[in-house]
């Protein structure tokens, strides 16, 4: 691997680890699809996994645009994000609350990329590649909105309707 001595290699080591992150998630979201229960859930996860695909094909461009073949560096952040939402959704739950743990998960996921597109698109700028600081601002774009429909979705009652179930399990075994 190339020694991290300029701004530019740092970049491409970035989009590398990137590029296993959105791998890694074109192959568990469905999965999580698969487990939610509320049918507007089962969408949201199931729009965003055809985001991510595209979100594949973009760092793809990018790594195009900077003559670089594509290649992924595990990323082991998202490794552990994943291998914490299989976990979760392991255990025994209700329908509500596996639902309000998705979520959960979800937005994790979002916050993490998030937060690497944030910064890959400004370094994008700073290298000078208004180019590739456009595609990866298209992601950031995806990935904000996917978490604001999630919070929007844990607001209108997925997280209520959780709660409401512990409160009435608790009156039966009284
Ligand atoms: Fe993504
Ligand atoms: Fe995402």
């Amino acid at each position: 691997m190339e020694k991290l001595n300029s701004l530019k290699n740092l970049f491409v080591h970035e989009i590398q680890d990137l590029y296993s992150a959105e791998l890694q998630l074109t192959k568990a979201l469905p999965k999580v699809a698969a487990k939610a229960t509320s049918p507007e859930l089962k969408n949201a996860v199931e729009e965003h996994l055809a985001q991510t695909e595209e979100h594949v094909s973009r760092l793809e461009q990018v790594f195009h645009l900077l003559g670089e073949e594509p290649t992924e560096l595990t990323c082991k952040a998202m490794k552990g994000l994943i291998k914490e939402a299989k976990d979760i959704l392991k255990e025994e739950a209700s329908p509500e609350t596996r639902d309000a743990a998705i979520i959960a998960a979800a937005q994790k996921v979002e916050h993490y990329e998030i937060a690497s597109y944030g910064t890959v698109a400004k370094w994008a700028d700073v290298i000078g590649r208004n180019d590739i600081k456009q595609l990866l601002g298209q992601t950031l774009d995806e990935e904000e909105k996917a978490d604001r429909r999630l919070s929007e979705l844990a607001e209108a009652g997925i997280n209520q309707r959780a709660a409401a179930y512990r409160a009435e399990e608790k009156e039966l075994t009284e």
